[in-house]
Parts: structure tokens; C-alpha cells; sequence
């Protein structure tokens, strides 16, 4: 048997309904905030990493997939979004038509050679958006507050945003300097990575998972103490943005980043999930104002986030949410003779072509056995043809729920399940039905999922229809 690489995994099912359903959110959000959506290259020129992300960073002396292409071009994996949409940007000269700043996402495969693990793949799905062409720290708040808006949307909990500045290119220059003759007293006393980054990119000495925690890390220079006025200055309006947007924060100095190009604000969203440590930071970003004159561009300041989309979905199912996800089907139309059949064949057409979501017998099965498959798929309604009835123009319908049956006419049967099935839309999940909609205070006592104070457009995860 073939099976599938390490690392790589195959998602269908519910599974892949959650995978939709977050991508869903996200477009709804995106959309909100006037973003649009960009698909760049699964793989491009190699050379566009080693520029872009740093020769000297884990991802790309470690992680790529890299491959030669039969024109003998050099070509790698995009082990993340940010470069492909700044050369992009660069390339199709999106800061010439004087509508800065662009604002772009996405939501789409990489590829990093990694040790699998809980949470870490080599095949992974990010979503992510970038601002590109402004500095002002506004777009660091909105940046930041959108992501999370989005884990808010989708109802997770106990997330938390860390941020921290590197400062401008002086402000990082003299803290890397205070760090490296902070660090080479240690030197022996650190791991064998660390001992190459002090000397090749010692900010990554700061977040190593095997010194992290120790106490000379603890007690080193913290990049804040170093960063001059400016920088300081737009640190404080960041935190002043963000509170005035009422985000909560937590200022982390030892959030440094693995990536080379960020300066100014970088940040990390955690989520709280006992027992499931590296897969805790389920977002990261932050502003990378060298990155498009480095790849050739004209000098443009940018900022963006990415999240993975696997942990996002460890952390809804972690956090048992849930979510309003159709796991049924409208009707399931039964039949056993030929004619049967054919008439079975015509009504299933008409019937999703008027939007109902609907399924059929394909394996020959008994007719007892048809209604365990229509069991099995959920279906609210059953369609049992017979010729006798079909002869008088009749179908047998039952609601599976209540057990109710009727004779209904060919021709009025459209407008019975769209009378029928529209009165249960509410019904997705959790059967709540309090009345609570978008815009009002949900006061009701079900197990519902809408949150105390609904408030956030079209868009939440409130799925409650108002009584009739
Ligand atoms: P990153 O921190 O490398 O940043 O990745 C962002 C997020 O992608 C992580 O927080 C994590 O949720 C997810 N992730 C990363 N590696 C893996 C993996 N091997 N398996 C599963 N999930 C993973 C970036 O990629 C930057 N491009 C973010 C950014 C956008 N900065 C500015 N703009």
C-alpha cells in the first residue's frame, strides 16, 4: 500500500467541512475590512527565500523543499505566503496605481521539513493577510486586532496576543550588538544551534526551545530597553490603538520571530490548551518594512499575520465548540422498481435544482436498507416512491423527526419542502431556538453557541432564527 508522506495529511469528512467552515469565516472577515484575495505560486524561484525569509534563518537552512525543475531552474516550496505576495506586489507593480496601501489574503498550502508532531506538518495550510504601503501603526492594531477577530468569530477562547518591538534598523542594530556581548560570556553554557546562531542571527538565541527557559536568557537585554524614540513613539501609539480597539495585549520581550525581515512590531497569538504546547501559538506576525526594497521594490512598509489552519482546528476541537456545520441532508428519495427509478432520477433534479440538498439509492439496496442509508446521511425527509402513487400523480414524504407522513401532489411538492424545510433552518446544530438573532441580546438558557451579546454583523457564529 501507498501511503502518504510524513507529515502530510488527509483531510475529508467532518474534518474537511471544519477546514471550509473556517476558510468561510475568514473570507466573511476579509471582506469586512476591504481585503482582497491574492493566490500566488506554490513554488517559486528559490532565490526569492533565501533574499526574502534569510539565509541564516531555521526555515530556510532547514526546512525548504527544494528542487531543481527539468529547464535546470532552482525552485522551492513557498514554506509561507509573505514573500510570494511581496514579489508579487513587486512584480505586477501594485504600488504604482497610487491606491496604497494594498491590502491582500490568503489561504493556501506550504511546505516546511519539519520534525512532525502535534500541531507541526510538513504540509500546512496557512491563512494570512498583508498590508503593504503604509506605516502607520493603525494598520499594526488593525493587523492585529482582525486575527483576533477571527478566532473570536469562529469561538475560540482563552487567546491571548503577545507583542513586542525589534524597533527600527538602528534601534535592532545596537540591541543585536548588546546582545551578542551579553551572550558570549554564556556562550559554553548554550545549546549547540545556539552557539551558531550568537554568531550568524543571535535574536533567535532568545526563543530557542532548548535555553528558552533559562536563566540566562531570563536576564538578557530585552530589545524594548534599546529602541529609540521613534520607535518607541510608534510602540506607544501601537498599545494606545489597540486600546482604544480594546484588544487585550500582553507585552512579551522575548518575542523576537524566526523569520529576518521584521523590525518595529512583531506579535504571537497563543491559545491556552493544556497539554498541547507546541501547538499553542496559532498565529504570528508582524511588520517588515526592508522587505520589498530587498526584493527590488520601492521602499514600502508593510505588516502581516498568518495563522495555521490545523491548529485552529485542534483548538476548536480541543475546545469542544461548536459549530454550525449542516451534517444532515434535506431529503433522501427512496424507490425499489426501474420506473421508480427514473422518476427518482427527474425528481432529485428538480429538486436541488429549486436548493435542496438532496440524495439518492445508487447500490441496488433493499428498501429496508434504504431507510438505514437515509439514517446514516441525516436526512430530514424521506421520499418513498411507488408506481401506484406516482400513476396518480402522488409521493409519500416523512419527516423523519416527528414520524409524520403525508401524500403530497407532484406538483405542489416544491413549495412543501420549501415551506417545510425553511421552517427548520434554525435547527443546525444545537436546536436552539430562543429567538436570539444578530443585533440583540441572546437571553436564552439553551446550550447555544451565540455568545451573551451578539453584536458582530453577519458573519458570527449565531445561527439562531427568530421564533415564529
Ligand atoms: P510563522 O510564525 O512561520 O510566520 O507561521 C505562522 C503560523 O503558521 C504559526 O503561528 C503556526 O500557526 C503556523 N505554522 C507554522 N509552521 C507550521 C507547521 N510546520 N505546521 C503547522 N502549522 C504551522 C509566517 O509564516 C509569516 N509569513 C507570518 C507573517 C505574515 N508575517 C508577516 N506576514
Amino acid at each position: 500500500m501507498i501511503t502518504k508522506p510524513k507529515g502530510t495529511n488527509d483531510i475529508y469528512g467532518r474534518d474537511a467541512k471544519i477546514w471550509k467552515y473556517i476558510g468561510e469565516i475568514v473570507d466573511g472577515v476579509m471582506e469586512k475590512y476591504n481585503y482582497g484575495y491574492i493566490r500566488t505560486p506554490l513554488f517559486e524561484s528559490t532565490e526569492l527565500f533565501h533574499r526574502g525569509i534569510g539565509d541564516t534563518t531555521d526555515i530556510v537552512t532547514k526546512e525548504t523543499y527544494d528542487f531543481v525543475d527539468r529547464g535546470d531552474r532552482k525552485l522551492t516550496l513557498r514554506p509561507e505566503g509573505t514573500a510570494g505576495v511581496v514579489r508579487s506586489f513587486i512584480e505586477n507593480k501594485m504600488y504604482g496605481n497610487g491606491d496604497l496601501p494594498v491590502k491582500v489574503y490568503y489561504n493556501g498550502t506550504m511546505y516546511r521539513y519539519e520534525r512532525p508532531q502535534l500541531g507541526r506538518d510538513r504540509e500546512l495550510t496557512q491563512f494570512g493577510f498583508e498590508v503593504l504601503g503604509t506605516d502607520d501603526p493603525l494598520s499594526d492594531a488593525e493587523v492585529i486586532s482582525i486575527a483576533m477577530n477571527i478566532y473570536k468569530m469562529l469561538g475560540l477562547e482563552d487567546i491571548t496576543v503577545e507583542i513586542n518591538s525589534l524597533g527600527d534598523d538602528e534601534s535592532r542594530k545596537k540591541y543585536r550588538e548588546a546582545l551578542i556581548e551579553y551572550l558570549k560570556p554564556h556562550k559554553d553554557e548554550l545549546c549547540d544551534d545556539c552557539k551558531e546562531r550568537l554568531e550568524k542571527n543571535p535574536l533567535r538565541v532568545l526563543d530557542c526551545k532548548v535555553d528558552g527557559e533559562s536563566d540566562i536568557l531570563k536576564n538578557a537585554p530585552k530589545t524594548i530597553d534599546y529602541l529609540n524614540d521613534d520607535s518607541k513613539e510608534r510602540f506607544e501609539k501601537l498599545k494606545s490603538y489597540l486600546d482604544i480597539m480594546k484588544v487585550n495585549y500582553i507585552v512579551n520581550p522575548k518575542i523576537v520571530r524566526g523569520l529576518d525581515y521584521y523590525n518595529h512590531t512583531v506579535f504571537e497569538v497563543k491559545i491556552d490548551l493544556p497539554g498541547m504546547s507546541n501547538a499553542q501559538t496559532i498565529g504570528a506576525g508582524g511588520r517588515y518594512n526592508g522587505l520589498v526594497k530587498e526584493l527590488g521594490g520601492p521602499d514600502t512598509p508593510c505588516i502581516g499575520f498568518a495563522s495555521g489552519l490545523g491548529r485552529v482546528v485542534l483548538a476548536l476541537k480541543e475546545q469542544e465548540v461548536k459549530l454550525p456545520i449542516k451534517e444532515d441532508i434535506d431529503i433522501f428519495i427512496m424507490y425499489v422498481s426501474e420506473d421508480e427509478k427514473k422518476y427518482a432520477a427527474y425528481l432529485q433534479q428538480e429538486l436541488r435544482m429549486s436548493g435542496f440538498v438532496v440524495d439518492t439509492e445508487y447500490t441496488g439496496r433493499s428498501l429496508k436498507s434504504q431507510f438505514k442509508q437515509a439514517e446514516r446521511l441525516n436526512s430530514r425527509y424521506l421520499i418513498i416512491l411507488n408506481d401506484e402513487d406516482l400513476n396518480n400523480g402522488l409521493v409519500q414524504v416523512k419527516n423523519v423527526k416527528t414520524k409524520e407522513e403525508d401524500k403530497i401532489d407532484l406538483e405542489y411538492l416544491i413549495y412543501y419542502f420549501d415551506e417545510k424545510l425553511a421552517d427548520e433552518d434554525y435547527d443546525i446544530e444545537d436546536g436552539c431556538n430562543c429567538g436570539c438573532h444578530h443585533g440583540e441580546e441572546c437571553t436564552c438558557d439553551d446550550d447555544c453557541n451565540c455568545g451573551d451579546d451578539c453584536d458582530c454583523g453577519d458573519n458570527c457564529k449565531c445561527h439562531h432564527k427568530e421564533e415564529k
